[in-house]
Parts: structure tokens; sequence; C-alpha cells
């Protein structure tokens, strides 16, 4: 049986600040259903130092190849047009972000566009030790780092990496003063469950939230199977045999799906995001995402793609770009296909986690 968070009975919370964006010229953006999407998830690149599980676990192949990834001049222009059409919220992905080395230098241009409000990054913490204080000094505001697991074994399991420059990374971020370090563990039956109270804890002592996230059909991997998937309700009822759960509905971390909860002893923050089991996933849906080779994605879970690359390299100007996004935005669908056996194509490395 798949519980969902819908059977929690916790409304959910609504757009709030992002309905009364103030700057730009703009007003917002509605979709065709009514939603306001301000919110633009950039993949910079598609390639990445670590090999998860669910999303590339062989490994990026092709480094020797030069990157097909969108210039920082190329990313601004979008990033301006997008700006102007009412977005207001950016947050930089991957693959890994920090492969690239202008991540500091794309950060410090945004801040600079009139509109842009807040810049985010998620990362999977391997080179964050290093860059957690020039891309605070450039103007990030938030930083999100992947921690499917403390245990150093686990991790490299299913990672393939060295989770103790993720901590440093973690520990750099704190230090560096962002204005929020989240943590995100994908949740695996038989993989990371085990991991969850560890994870809790440690959450719990940096004063970290922790977000629990549901295993997405965004790749074709082994991992993905019955099996192995956990929904956000069983990981919910581990936590709830060592602590009282307090659900915060009122609760926005930033501006993503995620439902809150308070663990009463420990006194950590929870997020789950149950993109499968959530039956209202989609309802306040405010994103749209950019691929690393240009494409705007209306939905993670829906493969309609709208070219801003091709555009752009055939001498497109900023009106062009700002059509394009609202093609996009008009193609919006209401909900994701995971539920419908969709077929992954393309890994979320290019698709911007
Ligand atoms: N299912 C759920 N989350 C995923 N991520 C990457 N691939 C998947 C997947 N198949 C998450 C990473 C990271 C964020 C950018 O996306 O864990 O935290
Ligand atoms: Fe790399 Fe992130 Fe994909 Fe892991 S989930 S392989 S860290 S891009």
């Amino acid at each position: 049986m798949v519980v969902g968070m819908a059977a929690t009975g916790i409304a959910p919370t609504g757009v709030g600040a992002a309905r009364g964006a103030k700057t730009g010229a703009n007003s917002n953006k509605m979709d065709p259903f009514g939603r306001i999407i301000d919110y633009l998830r950039i993949s910079v690149t598609d390639r990445c130092n670590e090999r998860c599980l669910y999303c590339m676990p062989e490994g990026y192949k092709g480094w020797e190849r030069q990157p097909d990834h969108l210039t920082a001049a190329e990313l601004i222009r979008i990033v301006r047009a997008a700006a102007g059409l009412g977005f207001r919220k950016f947050r930089l992905t991957g693959g890994e972000p920090l492969v690239r080395g202008d991540v500091p230098d794309i950060v410090r241009a945004m801040t600079e566009i009139p509109g842009v409000e807040s810049i985010g990054l998620s990362t999977n913490g391997m080179k964050l030790a290093a860059q957690a204080q020039p891309l605070r000094e450039a103007g990030l505001r938030t930083v999100n780092v992947s921690l499917d697991a403390l245990d150093p074994e686990i991790y490299r399991r299913i990672t393939g990496g060295d989770v103790a420059r993720v901590l440093a990374g973690i520990r750099a971020a704190v230090a560096a003063g962002f204005e929020r370090v989240k943590l995100n563990c994908v949740l695996m039956r038989g993989v990371n469950e085990r991991e969850l109270w560890p994870l809790v804890l440690f959450a719990a002592a940096h004063g970290l939230p922790l977000r629990l996230i549901e295993l997405m059909p965004v790749t074709t991997t082994e991992v993905l199977t019955e099996r192995n998937f956990m929904a956000c309700g069983e990981a919910m009822r581990v936590l709830e045999q060592r602590d009282e759960m307090a659900p915060q509905p009122d609760r926005k971390l930033g501006h993503g799906p995620a439902r809150y909860f308070l663990l009463k002893q420990t006194g950590a923050l929870v997020g789950f995001i149950g993109a499968l089991t959530n039956q209202h996933f989609c309802d306040q849906c405010n994103k749209m995402r950019l691929t690393a080779d240009g494409k705007v994605r209306p939905c993670l879970g829906n493969h309609i793609e709208v070219d801003l690359r091709s555009a752009l390299r055939r001498g497109a100007d900023d009106t062009v770009l700002r059509e394009l996004l609202e093609t996009a935005l008009r193609l919006k669908p209401w909900e994701h296909q995971f539920r419908n056996q969709y077929q992954p194509c393309r890994p979320m490395t290019a698709i911007g986690g």
C-alpha cells in the first residue's frame, strides 16, 4: 500500500511570499492553471564528480570532450529574460555545478539583474569546502547539499564519493554565513534506510533542515525498483518510533514543495518531498527548469522542452527569449507523469535536479 503525505491531512502551504513579489517591471506570470511561476532552476552543467545510484550510476563519461553547456554570458542573458518576465528565484544545479569554475562569476552577474531576488545552489558538496566563501561573497544566499548517508561506506556505495569532504563542505557553508543550508537525502529502502536516524541527529546537532526525498524515475537505473522505493509516509513512521513529530504546515523554507515537521525531542526540522505519493505534489508548483544545454523544461516529469540555446546562437534578442519562456510557461502541464509508466530519457544531471 502506498501511504502518501496527502494522507496526513496537512494542508498544502501556499506560494505565500511568491504572490507578493515586488521588484521588476512585469507582473508575475501564471501558467494555464493559475499557478504563479517565478522560480527557475538552472542546470549549469551535466557533468558530475559523483555517480549516485539514482542518477548516474556509471558516473559521468566524456570528460575529454568539450563541455556542452551554456556559457556564463548565455546563462546571464536567459536569467535577464526570465527576470523580465517575472521570475524572482533562481537555483543553480547540475550535474554538479561546482565542477564548473565560473559559478561565483555567474552568481555575481545574476545579483546585478533587476528582479533577481534570490539565488541558491544545489551541490553534492564535494567541492564546497573551497567554494563556500567565494560563493557567499558573490551573493549566493542558500545552499542545498546532498547527504544520503553519514556512514562513509554507505555514502561511498551510493555516490562513489567521500563523505568527509562533503561534511567539510557543509561546515564551510555554515561558517560562510549563508541564509540557509539544507541537507537533501534520497530515500532508498535497504540502501540508506538505517542512515535516516543518524542523519536526523546530524541535522539537529548542526541546526540544518533535512529533507527526505522520494526516489523519482528520472533516469534508468537498477536502484529504481518497487523494493527500493521508500515512501515519505514510511520514512515518517521510522522517525516516529524515535521522536514525536509536530507538523509545521506554515513553514516554508525556500521555494520548494517540502512539508516540514519538527521532531520534538531532537529539535530536528525534517521536510518530506513526496513527489510520487503526495497526490497534491504539483498543486503549488512554481518552477520551470533550464537544462544544461539550454532547453526550458516546464516540468521535471514531462518531456516537453523549448530550445533557447538554438535561438540564442541564432542571435535572438531579449524579446524573443522572453517569448520562448512564455511558450514554455503555456506548455506547463498540470502534473508530472511519474505515476504513469514514465520513461526517463534525460538524466536529472542534464535536466537540473
Ligand atoms: N530521485 C530523487 N531525487 C533525486 N536527485 C537526483 N536524482 C534523483 C532521483 N532519481 C536529487 C539529489 C539532489 C537533488 C539536486 O536532486 O539528491 O539532492
Ligand atoms: Fe552527481 Fe547529483 Fe547526480 Fe549524484 S545526484 S550523480 S551528485 S548530479
